[in-house]
């Protein structure tokens, strides 16, 4: 199938590559001239050229950046994608289906990225084009190998014809696939990040107790996560967590959830406040064992998503070989500029 990878950051360049490798025909394409020629020299089939990448794909991944700005997510690098991708599917002939790997807040897709595309297309969602969301799970210190090693692959679509396409394009995959709506799929990746934002904050409590106690809180924390229902976690010692996705998935989802009124975020407000305070304690690398120097430093360096394995959790669910977790960002009154 010829793919389209419609912003090749560490997030399409993983996609694009991962796809490539599958035998399927990838083009990438970037605002970025730096990077398309850097693509060029490895070998990749890259352009500046949004009207090639757009016309001569069957399948485009949109990995376009949504940073927060003032604890808010900002969707313009989304929204001039969909105006983009709209102008320029006008001149192809023939079915396209757009996919959302962007972390994006929930009714991004629908509510702006579809109306964007048919705006500026004259083309009708459901009929002349497909809509997926496709979060993407991957750590950025290993982007390639976690893309092709998914623990789950979430497809939220359209329509049926809209995630059978997208499905087919993962047939190559032996992980679960889990199809669903738009707004669940976009959701689902806030659910992953913001849960392991709380699992680091608990740990980190944990941890602070134990040392003013004079208690062993790699023990205590050990002891918790033999539970069979507790996937093993290689944090707890008093290291705030960081990267470009947790903090900004975390106070996305918090700003989307009051925004809206969906509900008082009490407990994730409280998770971003325990790792706020967590800095003021953080313990010298002298303090810490060898071990968790290591694992700190390497999942600090690689961002947000950590992949860990849990003994009791493969016995009590044998597909889920891993448990992973990341982070993205929200921010419901965004208007179309
Ligand atoms: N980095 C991660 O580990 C990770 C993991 C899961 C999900 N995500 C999500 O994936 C998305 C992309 O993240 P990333 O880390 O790859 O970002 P990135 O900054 O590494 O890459 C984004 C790329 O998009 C390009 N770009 C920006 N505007 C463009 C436009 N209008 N047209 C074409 N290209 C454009 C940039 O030049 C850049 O090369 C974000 O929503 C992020 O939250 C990231």
């Amino acid at each position: 199938m010829k793919i389209g990878i419609y912003g090749s950051g560490a997030v399409g360049f993983a996609v694009g590559k991962g796809f490539s490798k599958q035998g399927h025909n990838v083009l990438f394409f970037d605002i970025d001239e730096n990077k398309v020629k850097g693509l060029v020299s490895q070998g990749f089939d890259a352009t500046s050229d949004s009207g090639k990448a757009v016309v001569d794909s069957d399948v485009i991944f949109v990995c376009v950046p949504t940073p927060t700005v003032r604890r808010k997510i900002d969707l313009s690098y989304i929204r001039a994608a969909g105006r983009e991708i709209g102008r320029r599917l006008k001149s192809r002939k023939g079915y396209s289906l757009i996919v959302v790997k962007s972390t994006v807040i929930p009714g991004t897709c629908q509510g702006k990225v579809i109306p964007l595309i048919e705006k500026f297309s004259g083309k009708k969602a459901g009929v002349d084009f497909g809509l997926c969301s496709n979060p993407e799970f991957l750590r950025e210190n290993q982007a390639f190998e976690d893309f092709i090693n998914p623990d789950r692959i979430v497809i939220g679509e359209l329509d049926a014809r809209s995630g059978d396409l997208l499905e087919t394009l993962y047939k190559g995959f032996s992980c679960p696939v889990i199809r669903t709506d738009l707004k669940t799929s976009e959701l689902a990746k806030y659910a992953n990040n913001a849960f392991y934002a709380t699992k680091i904050s608990f740990f980190n409590e944990l941890h602070l107790i134990c040392r003013k106690l004079g208690a062993n809180s790699e023990t205590a924390r050990k002891i918790v996560q033999l539970d069979r229902f507790y996937p093993t976690h290689p944090w707890s010692h008093g290291k705030s967590f960081g990267g470009r996705c947790l903090p900004k998935d975390l106070d996305a989802l918090i700003h989307f959830a009051a925004s809206n009124k969906l509900c008082k975020p009490a407990l994730l407000r409280a998770v971003r406040k325990v790792n706020e305070e967590i800095a003021s304690f953080e313990p010298s690398a002298a303090e810490l064992p060898a071990s968790a120097v290591r694992k700190s430093e390497q999942h600090m360096a690689g961002g947000e998503n950590l992949r860990f394995h849990s003994r009791n959790s493969l016995r009590a669910r044998a597909p889920m070989r891993h448990e992973v977790a990341n982070a993205s960002e929200s921010g419901a009154q965004e208007t179309e500029s």
